[in-house]
């Protein structure tokens, strides 16, 4: 059995749950929330919305590398439809979901099907940043509004910016832009290696930290393909063999378990300062690495399981009581992404005919998130994001998790 299907085979029982809840959710909620998880056309009840169904179309990977986010952020977005009776602006939210898979291909599919067959009246997801990418002109042409749930791709905010589209996650240039300073001048390293999944992604990650790092690299970049599936200790015995005095990763998914599982039977990490973008080490990868989790890693991200808000404390409640276990950072993007639909449908009062004013009024959305304060940058359709700078611990009631050792307020994108 490859690394990817352990690793999938392994959360095949958490699915089993997370269904289960959902059934629970939908009878528990009635009618109309069993229609918004894919049961069909329901009638409102007489206390239900009146006015016509609202069909969000969801386009997320639930194969391959970046299964686990794709679920995460469907339960995100689902627990803050639930919140709300799966209703915003007197009108009831129906969710239909497609696989983005891995490929621009299979993604530009997935989102022409929900447009042209199914008519959303919107689409929110994308986890990786070529699919935000290759789907942008079509979204655009086609006035689809488009909330874009994590896929980081820097043009989306800056050359690419679209009237169509806003994005509730990061740029790739956010979590990383402050983290190369704060690996320079306070944890002094002065020779490191970038680790990274070779697609644009990490390189956009790659770039970013070169801004802020003006020190020695150890070697050349250490860069696997996207989704691998060999033997990791050939990129994990390049790191050995570079003898850097830390590292700065960016993986996620199968990728970032096959790594650290790998890198830690090799004893590759002992005597070197692991750091990178928070998304290697966030919640999910946790859960299955286990006992193999580089304790004392630093990472930069826009949120941490552990801060200590009303408003998150509240959220991880909330998803550990529905889908039993802790949410990640993909999760907390999905919940804001179902609020940002639901506060500007309520805003326009469910009329979306002109899709410019829903349009504005998604720009206009701002609350307190899990995250901290959230509102977008109106030059460039991105949130504007605080980067937590957190250090993996193993905590006594919750495990291995990441604790805020600094925070970097207000970190928006440049736009060019
Ligand atoms: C991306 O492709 O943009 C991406 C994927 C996973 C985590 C973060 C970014």
């Amino acid at each position: 059995m490859s690394e990817i299907e352990r690793y999938l085979d392994s959360k095949l029982g958490e699915d089993v749950d997370r269904r289960g809840f959902l059934k629970l959710s939908a009878s528990a909620a009635g009618l109309a929330a069993l229609a918004a998880c894919g049961g069909g056309t329901v009638t409102p009840g007489p206390s239900g919305p009146t006015g016509a169904e609202f069909k969000l179309g969801i386009v997320l990977p639930y194969s391959n590398v970046y299964a686990e986010l794709g679920s995460s952020i469907t339960n995100g977005i689902q627990l803050y439809l639930n919140k709300v009776g799966n209703q915003a602006g007197n009108r009831k939210i129906t969710v239909f979901k497609e696989d983005e898979k891995v490929s621009t291909d299979d993604a530009v599919a997935a989102t022409k099907k929900l447009v042209e067959q199914t008519s959303v009246d919107m689409i929110a997801g994308y986890v990786l940043s070529p699919n935000a990418v290759a789907n942008r002109d079509y979204l655009t042409s086609n006035k689809v509004p488009t909330i874009i749930a994590n896929a980081g791709a820097n043009v989306i905010s800056r050359a690419k910016k679209s009237d169509f589209i806003y994005r509730t996650s990061f740029s790739n240039w956010q979590p990383t832009h402050p983290m190369g300073s704060y690996v320079q001048d306070k944890l002094g390293l002065k020779n490191v290696l970038l680790v990274y999944a070779n697609y644009p992604a990490g390189a956009e990650t790659a770039q970013s930290f070169r801004e802020t790092y003006t020190g020695k690299f150890a070697a050349a970049d250490v860069a696997p393909p996207l989704g691998y599936t060999g033997d990791w200790a050939v990129w994990v015995s390049k790191i050995t063999a570079a003898n850097p005095d830390g590292i700065y990763v960016f993986l996620s998914g199968t990728d970032s378990v096959g790594f650290l599982n790998k890198a830690n039977e090799l004893g590759a990490l002992k005597n070197i300062k692991v750091t990178g973008s928070g998304f290697f080490v966030e919640q999910d990868v946790l859960g299955s690495v286990g006992d193999r989790a580089p304790v004392g890693a630093v990472s930069g991200l826009h949120w941490a399981l552990t801060l200590d808000t009303k408003e998150n404390k509240d959220f991880v409640a909330a998803y550990r009581k529905a889908y039993n276990k802790p949410p990640d950072v993909f999760a907390m993007d999905g919940y804001d992404t179902g609020r940002v639909l639901v506060d500007a449908l309520n805003a326009v009062k469910g009329d979306t005919k002109d899709p410019t004013k829903f349009l504005a009024a998604i720009g206009a959305v701002s609350f307190k998130s899990p995250r901290g304060d959230f509102k977008f940058d109106a030059a460039t359709h991105n949130v504007i994001n605080p980067v937590y700078i957190r250090e993996l611990v193993k905590d006594p009631q919750l495990g291995y998790t990441n604790k805020v050792v600094a925070t970097v307020a207000g970190v928006a994108d440049p736009g060019k």
